[in-house]
Order: C-alpha cells, then structure tokens, then sequence
C-alpha cells in the first residue's frame, strides 16, 4: 500500500511527500458533475455505492495519496434532529437555527449507527474499492465550527446569533458544544471503525475567535472530541484544521494532535519554525493559485515544499479546492507535489529522520 501519509502523520521518514486536495470530490471534476446531475448532494451523501464512487474519483483521475470520504460536517447535525436543506447556490441552511439555553433540549444524542450509518457503509465500500491503493481519511466538524452553524442557521458573514449568545449566556452555549461533541466522537469513532486511517477535524470558523476566547469556548469540547476519539480509536493520526486562524497558532499548537493543517494565509516556514520539527504539518499552497497558470502552480508549489522543510509535511491546499479550478491545474498541483518533494528528499534539502533500527 501507498502508505505515505499515514508516515508522514507519524513522523516516519518518507522517500516523496503525501498529497491530497481539500475538497479533492467536489464540483470542479466533470465526473462528480455528471453524477450531481442525477441526484441531489444530500442522496449523493445517503447512496453509499455513489459516496464510494466520488469519493475514489480523485484518486483514480489525480493520483493522489489519500482520498477523503464524500460526505459533510453537517450531517451528524441532521442526525441530532435539525432540518437540513441544501439548496443550490445558498449552500446550507437549518430553517430552524437553535438560538437559546432552552433550544439544546431538542437535540437529541443520536444512535450514530442507526442515523449515520450510511456514512459508514460507504467508508466500508471505498476501504473495499481502494483495496489498499492509497489511504482513507475520515472527518468532522469541531463543536465550535458545527454550532456556528446550527445556531445561525446556515453560513454568515458576522455569526451575530452565535457571538450574541456566546456573550449572553456562556454556560448556556457550552452546553450545546458538550452535546455536539459527544455525538461528534461517536461519529469519528465509526467512521475509524469502518476503516477511516486518520481523521481530520474541521474548525472552519474558529478564527471568528481572538485567542482568548478560543481557549476558553472553543478549545474545551474540541479537547472533549479529541480524548473521546483516541479511547475509541487509538492510533488513528488526527489532523486539525483551522481556516484564518493564525493568530491562534500559540494555542493550536498545543492541541494533542498529529497534525496541523495551515490555511494559505499564515507562511508555512513561520509555523514549522514555532512549531519544531516533532509536528507534521499539512497545507498549504492557496487554493486561489490552481486558477492561474500551470508553470507557476509548480514554481509556488515547490516554494510551498521548501517552507515547511525541517519537519513532517503533508502537501495539500490552505483551504477547499475551488469549483472552478481546470482539473488540469489540480493535476499539475498533485504532479509538482510528488515529481519535485522526491527530487528535493533524494538532494538532502528536504531533509528526513533517520531510518528507525529494528
Ligand atoms: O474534501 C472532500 O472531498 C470530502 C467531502 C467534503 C464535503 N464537505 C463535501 C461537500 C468535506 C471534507 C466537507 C467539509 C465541510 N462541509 C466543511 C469544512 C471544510 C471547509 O470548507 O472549511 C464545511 C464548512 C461544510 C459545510 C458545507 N457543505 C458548505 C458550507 C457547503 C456549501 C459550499 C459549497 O462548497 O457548495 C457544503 C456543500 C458541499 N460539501 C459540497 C461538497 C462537494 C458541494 C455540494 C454540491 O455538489 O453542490
């Protein structure tokens, strides 16, 4: 098996860096398109035989060394009990938002097997389909990132709803957070229990926060995920993903994770110098540079692999591929990823651990 991500997580020395793409199945491949135009994103989600077949689309078109589960961050919500709508163009919405200390009553700790098990029916499919070709990832959202959702009712640009409550009534948001974690590990758990080989935990929103108050909203229910998830799970390498959250780096870093993916905002070769060698970083080329010319995704790419030198790398974007993205440029993202990091590691400028003596 291409097992290149699971040592870059660990530490492991590697001959050539891991790369996949955030978003890798998505609308800018012509083969997912063309399966959206018979079903809508939430059965694409609930047909394990589909989720299977996008989710393994990228691996077959771009070659990269991990594919990701087709699914959402938003669905362990809908099994709680919110209505969940995606409607073209809007994205999500819940049409019933929880706003008071009263509304987290209505959520209901969910089976996880019995609401979400087609999520891992279809993790169980693509293990079957991938037969070891290249690694799974499984994923969620962290308490914070879901709530913002749950509580605003969809995407926002100020998060009003949620900020107001988080200054209003703390304990009250808290134990939302402590709800939507534990189902949260329950979610993750399966998902490693169908054949998830590491974890990556979206905190798309939690750069709303100063470093103060993510320490102290934040931070506590993700720490909540994070030890439920390694009881359930031990071994399986969590990767951490915050979007514009630089200025959180003094307490991400802390997080007991293997893993830290950076948004395309902070300069990667600043993080590996705060953060040493012992911690694998992912990330982070801009996902805005696939849209433009392909001599200079490899020029950037490589800069890219230079910056995070002096510890483990997982290549990747600093956020979700965009949907218009040429999967040409997507392939020559993958393609400078694999071609130059082998050329760099065989020069002793990405340099590697020493092997381990048995
Ligand atoms: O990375 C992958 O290929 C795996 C699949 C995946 C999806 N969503 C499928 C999807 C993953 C990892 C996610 C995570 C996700 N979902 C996040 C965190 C990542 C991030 O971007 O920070 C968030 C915030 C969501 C919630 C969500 N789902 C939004 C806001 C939207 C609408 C925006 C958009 O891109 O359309 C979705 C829809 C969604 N999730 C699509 C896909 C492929 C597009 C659906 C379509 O086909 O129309």
């Amino acid at each position: 098996m291409n097992d290149l991500l699971l040592r870059a997580c660990r530490g492991e020395a590697v001959e050539r860096l891991p790369v996949w793409i955030m978003r890798q199945a998505g609308r800018y491949l012509p083969e997912y398109r063309e399966i959206r135009r018979r079903v809508d994103f939430l059965t694409l989600c609930k047909t394990p035989d589909l989720a299977a077949e996008v989710t393994v689309q990228p691996v077959d078109r771009l070659g990269v060394d991990a594919a990701i589960l087709f699914a959402d961050i938003l669905l362990p919500l809908e099994a709680m009990g919110m209505e969940l709508v995606f409607t073209p163009g809007d994205g999500p919405t819940f049409p019933q938002p929880l706003r008071r200390r009263e509304d987290v009553a209505e959520l209901v700790r969910a089976d996880v097997e019995e609401t979400l098990g087609y999520v891992f029916a279809a993790m169980r499919q693509v293990r079957r389909r991938l037969d070891g070709r290249v690694p799974v990832l499984g994923f969620g959202g962290t308490p914070w990132t879901l709530a913002a959702y749950a509580v605003e009712g969809g995407g926002s640009k100020q998060f009003g709803h949620l900020l107001a409550w988080s200054y209003r009534d703390p304990e009250g948001l808290a134990a939302l957070l402590d709800k939507v974690a534990d189902v949260s590990v329950d979610y993750l758990a399966g998902q490693a229990a169908a054949g998830a080989q590491a974890l990556q935990l979206f905190d798309t929103w939690g750069g709303l926060l100063d470093a103060e108050r993510w320490r102290s909203l934040a931070r506590p229910p993700l720490l909540r995920v994070i030890e439920g998830v390694r009881r359930a799970a031990p071994g399986v390498p969590l990767i951490y993903y915050v979007n514009g959250g630089g200025h959180l780096l003094d307490a991400t870093a802390e997080l007991p994770v293997e893993v830290l993916s950076v948004d395309w905002r902070q300069p990667l070769a600043e993080v590996r110098r705060r953060v040493g060698p012992g911690r694998a970083l992912q990330g982070n080329l801009d996902p805005g540079a696939l849209l433009g010319p392909v001599d200079e995704i490899a020029r950037r790419t490589e800069a890219m692999l230079l910056a995070g030198a002096g510890g483990p790398h997982v290549a990747n974007l600093g956020h979700g591929i965009f949907k218009e993205t040429p999967p040409e440029h997507a392939q020559a993202f993958v393609t400078a990823v694999q071609e130059t990091s082998a050329r760099l590691i065989a020069e002793g400028r990405l340099p590697q651990p020493a092997a381990e003596r048995a």
